[in-house]
């Protein structure tokens, strides 16, 4: 039930402070430590290489898991579209492990290479929020997202508890193989429900800064890099299938290798900077843009944030950063689809779970 909220939508942007809390609960033991299931953990320490397939904004989810299991499990770690991979599967390791993520846990393209994979006898994880979904019972292993009913067509609490709940397997695995952890991660989600709590108290911010940039135009681009490229990618993503805005998320560092070609006087450009070390650099690729006469506006995290920044999200620890920064460009979307007149929570041409390959 959507209660008094006037869309799904807004409802499951607002429940992702306690979807992530939810998980902190689901995933810890006795102990109070951060704990995945036996099986999983054994299956995810014994594989040389992990492939994470998904589609859309799962697919999304799965580039920022990456991100984890390289950095705090060391393993080396491929994220794949599962439509290509099916026709185009790359050359495997002796000893890998497949993790889908999927929210329904019933797409056709993600489901077609788990049939395939387990034909080669392979390991499967599937990361989603239906328990009994068809992904969950065909692959060895599960992890729930707890995230609650999806109703909305774009995702939005199910892409941050995918990322939460990476995050943890991430965690638990580099544990178990004895690496030490520079952070206490149970610590650092509640931090970060607690400032996806101020970006949702913060909504009008959002409606303003969809009807300054968003009101008109037909495109936008969203830019960033390193952990920024991956929540810029689904920015796009999300505006583009509720606001009809063309939309493309692009790494800043590649514009400039012919896209750039295409920013006009008023192009909206929006910049995402979370990220110490890349931060001069994407404020760079502002200018550049900017001098072309982009309508720029610049989303930061505190510690980061320059004088004319148009928001400055609340700090979090720079691997969680997406979970965090993504929320005002859900909100934006969000906005920008309202003030368009566009049916929010059902899309055209959509469905909720995509069942044919
Ligand atoms: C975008 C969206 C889709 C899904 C994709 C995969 O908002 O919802 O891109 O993410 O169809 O769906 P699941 O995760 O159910 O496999």
């Amino acid at each position: 039930e959507k209660g008094t909220y006037p869309h799904y939508m807004l409802k499951e942007i607002d429940e992702q402070p306690l979807v992530m809390r939810k998980i902190i609960q689901a995933y810890q033991n006795d102990a109070g430590e951060l704990s995945i299931d036996e099986g999983v953990l054994n299956a995810v320490n014994a594989a040389d290489r992990i492939y994470i397939v998904a589609c859309g904004t799962s697919y999304h989810a799965g580039l920022v898991g990456k991100e984890f299991l390289e950095k705090t499990a060391k393993i080396p770690t491929e994220v794949h579209v599962a439509s290509e991979f099916v026709y185009n599967t790359p050359l495997l390791s002796d000893k890998p492990l497949f993790i889908f993520i999927s929210q329904s846990g019933e797409t056709a393209d993600s489901r077609a290479v788990l049939v395939r994979v387990k034909e080669l006898g392979h390991p499967t994880l599937t990361l989603t929020n239906v328990a009994g979904s068809t992904l969950s019972r065909e692959a060895s292993h599960t992890l729930l997202l707890h995230a609650g009913p999806e109703i909305a067509v774009a995702s939005t609490k199910a892409y941050t508890a995918q990322i939460a709940v990476l995050s943890i397997l991430a965690e638990v695995a580099g544990k178990a193989k004895g690496f030490e952890m520079s952070f206490d991660l149970i610590q650092e989600l509640g931090i970060v429900a607690t400032a996806m709590e101020a970006l949702t108290d913060d909504k009008e911010a959002f409606e303003q800064i969809a009807r300054d940039f968003l009101s008109v135009t037909r495109n936008a681009f969203f830019i960033g890099r390193s952990m920024d490229y991956h929540v810029v990618q689904e920015a796009a993503l999300k505006l583009k299938e509720i606001s009809y805005i063309q939309a493309e998320g692009f790494a800043g560092g590649e514009l400039k290798h012919g896209t750039i070609a295409l920013i006009e006087d008023g192009t909206p450009v929006f910049a995402v900077t979370t990220q110490e070390n890349v931060n001069l650099s994407i404020r760079g690729n502002v200018k550049e843009v900017a001098a072309r006469g982009a309508h720029t506006c610049t989303i930061s995290m505190k510690g980061m944030e320059e004088e004319g920044d148009s928001y400055v999200i609340p700090y979090v620890h720079e691997l969680l950063s997406p979970l965090v920064s993504v929320v005002p460009t859900q909100l934006i979307a969000y906005y920008a689809a309202l003030h368009r007149d566009c049916d929010v929570d059902k899309p055209r041409n959509l469905a909720k779970s995509v069942t044919v390959e």
